[in-house]
């Protein structure tokens, strides 16, 4: 008994010490290029009725296509050591399409909601008339249409929209977009700009994984609370290990624009049998601000607040009305779904967003980031009512063939202990190569290895216009 509880304390050492990020370790090599395979699937929306939704207030027809699969290479960059136990890097990025696993290719041209144009109009909704009418002309000059005609590729990685090209000109230096060009992923093949400090386990094993800065600040200005704003969480690779099924574990992503809650669902199996924990955001994670009141500091300006289902990511995105949902508006009242045709019910299996991360350990094994972007638009004349266009949604997992054997080793070790220690015997897997084990990793919004490891994030970039 002695020797068991001895034992387990020994590992619990041996785990700390084995994914600490330092120099040189192997745990940090695979932390810095992840041995995985992550991938991005994006499903579009295609308006096929946009004339007569305008013209004659039918009902929006859309056909969902996708997967467009795109597998990415994640490396961190210039990884600079601090001596407080934290490190900081960029996470570079690099997509590649995969025609073999995508039903349709970049060139498949798709009728979208015109964001730059939507965004423009919602935020001179409030403006004076003369400026309303001014920008009507604008839009009528440049024949700027509420729907575009675009490929998937031009979607993604960005097209020349003539109301971001003219408000580069006209706009104050100040206030001007960082760019002319539209694209949901526009930029986001290459090194991030953004400098994320980490913490790596040295001296506190409990923070492990969790970011300490993101571009030098410990909190988001966006809403109004500590609680709120804190981007204290993993980016979704690596975790502090040891947690148990009470854990509530924390994800952020520049993109969804606050850190993600997770709780525990259920026990699952990854492939090479290493047994793992499902978490997933509570159901009340975008709920209402009357059905969860703790939610209120994320609408600082409200109300109106979003309804429930959804998350108003307006101040990150340049004020653009853009709202995010799990995909086919799971969770969200049905009428917002039914408001359009072609898009079937929500499917847990299909739909929910979770991460399976191995206890002891906290490292990811899998997960799927499954979100919806959508587009608030107004109610004016011809459509009867406001309601939510949705645009993508964009699961992003990632699949990798096998793990490197020093890790399946110690993650065997790591989950024959705890957390019911019945039956260790002493004959079990005995300390093969412990070297560095490794360990994963994953930045934000993306994920990490292993069996299926991968996870991932929703991504978009959407600027607004003057
Ligand atoms: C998208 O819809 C438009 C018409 O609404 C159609 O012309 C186009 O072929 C569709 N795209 C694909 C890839 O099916
Ligand atoms: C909508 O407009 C189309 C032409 O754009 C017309 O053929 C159709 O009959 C109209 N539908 C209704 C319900 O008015
Ligand atoms: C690398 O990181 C250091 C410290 O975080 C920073 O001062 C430097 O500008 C970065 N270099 C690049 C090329 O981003
Ligand atoms: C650790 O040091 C880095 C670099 O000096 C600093 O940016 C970071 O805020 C520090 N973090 C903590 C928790 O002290
Ligand atoms: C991303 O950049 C790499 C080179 O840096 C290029 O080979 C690849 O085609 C780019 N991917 C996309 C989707 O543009
Ligand atoms: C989890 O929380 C419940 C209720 O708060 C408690 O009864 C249980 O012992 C906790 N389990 C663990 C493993 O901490
Ligand atoms: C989203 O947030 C922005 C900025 O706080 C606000 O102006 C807008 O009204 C919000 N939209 C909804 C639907 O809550
Ligand atoms: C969904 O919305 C409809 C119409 O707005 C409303 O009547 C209904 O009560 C809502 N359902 C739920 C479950 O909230």
């Amino acid at each position: 008994m002695i020797v068991v509880i001895f034992f387990m304390s020994w590992v619990k050492l041996v785990i700390n010490h084995e994914v600490t990020l330092r120099d040189g370790s192997q745990a940090f090599g695979w932390w810095a290029k992840p041995p995985v395979e992550p991938s991005i699937k994006v499903y579009i929306y295609n308006v096929t009725n946009a004339d007569e939704f305008l013209n004659n207030g039918s009902k929006p027809i859309v056909d969902e296509l996708g997967p467009y699969v795109y597998i990415e290479r994640w490396e961190k960059k210039n990884i600079t050591f601090h001596d407080n136990g934290t490190v900081s890097f960029h996470q570079e990025k690099i997509y590649y399409f995969d025609e073999s696993q995508s039903v349709g290719i970049e060139d498949d041209v798709v009728v979208i909601p015109n964001i730059p144009m939507l965004s423009a109009t919602s935020q001179s909704k409030h403006a004076a008339r003369f400026l309303r009418l001014a920008m009507a002309s604008i839009m009528d000059i440049l024949k700027i249409k509420p729907f575009v005609e675009v490929s998937v590729g031009q979607l993604l990685w960005g097209y020349e929209d003539p109301l971001l090209k003219l408000a580069k000109d006209v706009v104050p230096k100040e206030q001007k977009l960082p760019y002319e060009e539209f694209g949901l992923m526009y930029n986001k093949n290459g090194t991030s700009p953004d400098t994320v400090t980490m913490f790596t386990g040295a001296g506190d094993i409990t923070k492990y994984g969790l970011i300490d800065k993101f571009n030098g600040r410990s909190k988001l200005p966006h809403y109004t609370s500590d609680v709120c704003n804190s981007v204290e969480a993993s980016d979704g690779s690596i975790f502090p290990p040891h947690m148990t099924k009470n854990t509530t574990i924390y994800i952020f992503d520049k993109d969804l624009c606050r850190r993600l809650p997770l709780v525990f669902e259920k026990e699952v199996v990854g492939s090479d049998d290493i047994p793992a924990y499902r978490f997933t955001p509570p159901d009340d994670v975008f709920a209402s601000v009357e059905e969860n009141p703790e939610n209120a500091c994320f609408c600082p300006q409200g109300p109106p607040c979003a309804p429930s289902g959804f998350f108003n990511v307006s101040l990150c995105q340049f004020d653009s009305p853009v709202l995010l949902s799990f995909p086919h508006f799971y969770m969200a009242n049905d009428s917002y779904r039914t408001a359009f045709e072609g898009i079937s019910p929500p499917d847990p299996e299909k739909h929910k967003f979770y991460i399976d991360v191995q206890p002891v350990m906290g490292t990811a094994m899998a997960a799927k980031a499954r979100v919806q972007i959508n587009l608030a638009v107004s109610p004016s004349r011809g459509h009867q009512t406001g309601g939510y266009f949705p645009g993508y949604h964009l699961p992003d997992h990632m699949g990798l063939s096998s793990l490197p054997k020093e890790m399946t080793n110690l993650m065997g070790l790591a989950t024959s202990v705890p957390p019911h220690s019945q039956g260790w015997s002493f004959g079990g897997p005995i300390l093969p190569g412990w070297r560095d084990v490794d360990h994963s990793d994953m930045a934000v919004g993306e994920r990490s290895q292993q069996v299926e490891f991968a996870a991932s994030t929703p991504r978009s970039h959407k600027p607004n216009t003057p």
